[in-house]
């Protein structure tokens, strides 16, 4: 038996978890999300899913990982034999589906961070994604065939996340994150200065800014707010409790989670700031309203943002190069950390050395993103995207949350334990989220999606 891995420090762990969470959806999810479900007044839902959701369900997971100090399956497995292992697996499933397409995703921002410095994109930004990337242009229906322009940056991610998970738990993963996240602050924050700099930069935070107070009677509003603390937080995806297995045991979990939370949010925050500046700009530019410019996903990375980029005065290839590296950065180590989910597994279930559970779950991982980097291979990714999001993610928050607490009946060992080391309790306000508030508001959720998607 190998010895258990551990984080070197407190703040390495901090780091990684914090380096799970900021991710693409940061950047390129959250702005809009927020734009669209009621600008200033989206906060409300936002803050209150946080601290009702986002924040207990990371605690919860802390402790369970902390506890158990196992990967997610057999951290299930030890709290409740057979019948809770396929949880675990179930989150790795979904966390395997999508580091297959994110590393995709890491691989056109890598490609793009070269663009930029001649805007090899020219006028036509669309045309050239679609045409000269994704080499859709002929037949937009077709599908099939490498596109080989993708396969060196595919290659090249798979190859950085292969040596860092190699390299372990501390220096492997939690030494990339140290350095990773640090570089990425700084590099956003010089975007973020630039973007509010910029002219019109007020016309589009108006319109981030604006509370559209009538939106908080939606119920939409609030889903969304939920779907989006999930999927941002890295919860559900078996992540944070492989994370939390590597702690020492000495550990402040509570502390941790707000932490981890609060600096997620944070970067969210400023995340929206840049973008919407930008997008205000890219309005007066072009003589149209923030709502005609204003998108998200694929489209805003690679499609708004490089005619930003055409149109911005002085140093324009520079300031286009750091927005794409900044996307590779937040992408690849959220990319390790749903990369180690199947690691540890893996590791856990055969007995198996590290270095076999890298070489194979992470290489059949590389071999299934092949098909999101082939024509039409948008396509795929798109649906992957949106089934992952619309039920793996709702749907095994609310089950893992609901047999924790009314069928294992594990709230109080779990209370203890997390209370253990801290100036943070989790006391009855942790209780009541996870007892009464995530198994409702998700219930609903699960509910309006299979309405929706039924009828
Ligand atoms: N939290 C990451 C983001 O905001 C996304 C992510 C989801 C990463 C699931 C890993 C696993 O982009």
């Amino acid at each position: 038996m190998e010895q258990r891995s551990q984080w070197g420090t407190r703040a390495g762990f901090i780091l990684a978890a914090v380096g799970s969470a900021v991710g693409l959806g940061n950047i390129w999810r959250f702005p809009y999300v927020a734009y669209e479900n009621g600008g200033g007044a989206f906060f409300i839902p936002y803050l209150f899913a946080l601290l009702t959701a986002g924040i207990p369900i990371l605690i919860l997971e802390f402790t369970i990982g902390h506890k158990y100090r196992g990967s997610a399956p057999l951290s299930f497995f030890r709290m409740k034999g057979k019948a809770a292992e396929w949880l675990g697996w179930w989150g790795i499933f979904v966390s395997f589906v999508i580091s297959t397409y994110y590393a995709v995703i890491i691989a056109w921002a890598m490609k793009y961070t070269i663009y930029s410095f001649n805007t090899a994109w020219g006028d036509d930004t669309g045309g050239f994604l679609f045409g000269s990337v994704l080499n859709l242009a002929d037949n937009p229906g077709e599908v099939g065939g490498l596109v080989p322009g993708v396969l060196i940056p595919l290659i090249l991610v798979w190859a950085i996340a292969i040596i860092i998970l190699l390299a372990g738990v501390k220096r492997g993963i939690e030494l990339a994150n140290r350095i990773f996240i640090p570089l990425l602050v700084v590099v956003f924050l010089l975007i973020v200065i630039r973007a509010v700099t910029l002219d019109g930069a007020l016309l589009g935070l108006d319109a981030f800014f604006k509370p559209d107070l009538s939106k908080l009677a939606d119920s939409t509003v609030w889903v969304a707010a939920y779907g989006h603390i999930f999927f941002s937080l890295s919860i559900a995806f078996a992540i944070m409790i492989t994370y939390s297995s590597y702690l020492p045991k000495k550990s402040d979990i509570t502390n941790n989670a707000f932490i981890t939370g609060f600096a997620n949010s944070g970067f969210e925050l400023l995340a929206g700031i840049g973008v919407f500046a930008a997008l205000g700009f890219m309005a007066t530019q072009a003589g149209e309203s923030v709502a005609d410019v204003a998108t998200a996903g694929v489209g805003l990375a690679f499609v708004v943002f490089p005619q930003i980029i055409n149109e911005m005065p002085g140093m324009n290839g520079f300031f286009g190069a750091l927005f794409f590296l900044s996307l590779v950065l937040a992408g690849i180590t959220s990319l390790i950390s749903i990369c180690e989910t199947y690691i540890a597994g893996l590791s856990d279930k055969f007995n198996i050395s590290r270095t076999k559970s890298v070489i194979f779950g992470v290489g059949l991982a590389a071999l299934v993103s092949l098909l999101f980097a082939t024509r039409g291979g948008l396509y795929f990714l798109d649906t992957a995207d949106y089934f992952i999001n619309q039920f793996g993610v709702a749907a095994i928050g609310l089950i893992e949350v609901f047999l924790i607490v009314w069928v294992f009946r594990k709230l109080d060992v779990f209370q203890v334990h997390a209370n253990e080391i801290s100036d943070i309790r989790a006391g009855t306000w942790w209780r009541i989220c996870l007892k009464y508030i995530t198994p409702l508001v998700l219930g609903y959720m699960m509910f309006d999606l299979l309405r929706i998607n039924i009828m």
